[in-house]
């Protein structure tokens, strides 16, 4: 399998990685470097409703390295849809590795960051929202409410999701997202390198019916004890208790000056709570020795479980894709890989992400100085009042005046109202 690892500053870091990791083996794997474009095919899904977003080649308006291009979605309320083919491979007693790094420049409020793998014979041209996809990964925003890593795996023609919340990233810089699905039927997702969540498909995942169940036959014995605390049989009422009265004469009330005993009848002081009543008594809750727990149905074989050793296996992986619905574009997609070998994929992601992360971070400190200083400039408060001057004198348009007389003016707007 030819390695494709054209990028002439990585190329001696990534031969002396592959040294280390000789045995991987590399499905496919795309840098976006020159001729990307010969690999990928643009779908002309939503293309005749002119809903077909356009990709920008870049490396973004800020990046670790200006020569390290990706793919970055470039119009807002488009779909995007877009797709390479690899040898079709099996992953059956495999693992297997899906990767790819994504930043969202746009500050996303709203849409996708993942990516599929398709399988059998897709119509590229075609591909899009209903093109039937094996596994479906990566970071969806959406609000407040989602802001997780999808994790999508389709068994049978059904789409079963990860039960699991698995949180994503959701600043504006580049972000490493790994899939690892191993023979034993477990997984991993990481995030730049870090595992953010591991576990069983059979448990993660409800593709199958659970393995064991309640047994509905199970009854809880009759004396099964399940009362963590019982009433003291020490503790007993204190003499007198039941005397206490729950209202009292209110000891402030006075009869009225006023008050006529003939007219209005013989006076009656209000009452009001007593403190001392404290409620019917009841005797103080202490341990029960003879608790035993919670009562639970014992676990037996579900007899609707038919296990499938295959449970991970994806036989005809052959395409991967891109295939989003974007409100606010700016999503920069790099880096993708398909491999056997999760160490490659994480000296991949070091080797890129790792080593550009510091001089991207700052770049986009640099940006949002930038901005902030653009915004300040033209604040809306100061071109207002600008406005109002120049309506009322139109002979003052320096720019000095306004800064200083910003106040001044400010109020003259305000009394005007
Ligand atoms: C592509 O990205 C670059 C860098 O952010 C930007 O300057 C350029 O305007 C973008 N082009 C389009 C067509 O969006
Ligand atoms: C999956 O499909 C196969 C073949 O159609 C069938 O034998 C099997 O019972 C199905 N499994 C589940 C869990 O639906």
């Amino acid at each position: 399998m030819a390695l494709r690892v054209p990028h002439p500053n990585l190329r001696s870091l990534v031969l002396l990685s592959l040294l280390a990791v000789a045995s991987a083996k590399v499905f496919f794997e795309e840098r976006f470097d020159d001729g990307w474009e010969s690999r990928w095919v643009k779908s002309d899904w939503k293309r005749d409703e002119s809903l077909a977003g356009e990709w920008n080649y870049t490396s973004g308006q800020w990046n670790g390295d200006a020569n390290d291009k990706g793919i970055q979605t470039s119009e807002d309320y488009r779909f995007y849809a877009i797709s390479a083919e690899y040898p079709e491979f099996s992953n059956k007693d495999k693992t297997l590795v899906f990767q790819f790094s994504v930043k969202h420049e746009q500050k996303l409020d709203c849409g996708g960051g993942y990516m599929k793998l398709l399988s059998g014979d897709v119509d590229q041209k075609k591909f899009g929202g209903d093109t039937p996809y094996s596994i479906m990964f990566g970071p969806d925003i959406c609000g407040y409410s989602t802001k997780k890593v999808h994790a999508i795996l389709t068994y049978n023609d059904t789409n079963h999701l990860i039960k699991k919340d698995v949180p994503c990233e959701t600043d504006q810089l580049t972000h490493v997202y790994t899939f690892i699905l191993r023979p034993d039927a477990t997984y991993s997702i990481l995030i730049d390198n870090v595992e953010k969540q591991t576990g069983s498909l059979y448990k993660d995942w409800d593709i199958l019916p659970p393995k064991k169940i309640k047994d509905p036959e199970a009854k809880k014995p009759e004396d099964w004890d399940d009362n963590e605390y019982i009433p003291d049989p020490e503790d007993k009422k204190p003499e007198g208790y039941d005397d206490i009265p729950k209202e009292i004469v209110d000891p402030e009330a006075k009869k009225p000056e006023d008050w006529d005993d003939e007219e209005d009848g013989e006076w009656t002081a209000p009452t009001i709570p007593n403190p001392e009543y404290k409620g019917p008594w009841t005797p103080k809750k202490i341990k029960n020795d003879n608790y035993k727990g919670k009562w639970k149905a014992p676990l037996i074989d579900n007899p609707d479980f038919k296990d499938d050793p295959d449970l991970y296996v994806f036989p005809k992986l052959k395409y991967v894709g891109i295939e989003l619905w974007q409100v606010k574009s700016g999503t920069l997609f790099d880096n993708v890989l398909i491999t056997d070998d999760p160490e490659y994929a994480k000296q991949l992601a070091e080797e890129t992400w790792g080593k550009q992360k510091d001089a991207e971070k700052a770049a986009f400190e640099e940006a949002e100085k930038k901005r902030e200083q653009e915004e300040t400039k033209d604040d809306p408060v100061d071109s207002d009042a600008e406005d109002e001057e120049d309506a009322d004198d139109s002979d003052s348009d320096s720019k000095t005046e306004a800064g200083e007389d910003g106040e001044a003016k400010e109020e003259d707007a305000h009394d005007e109202l």
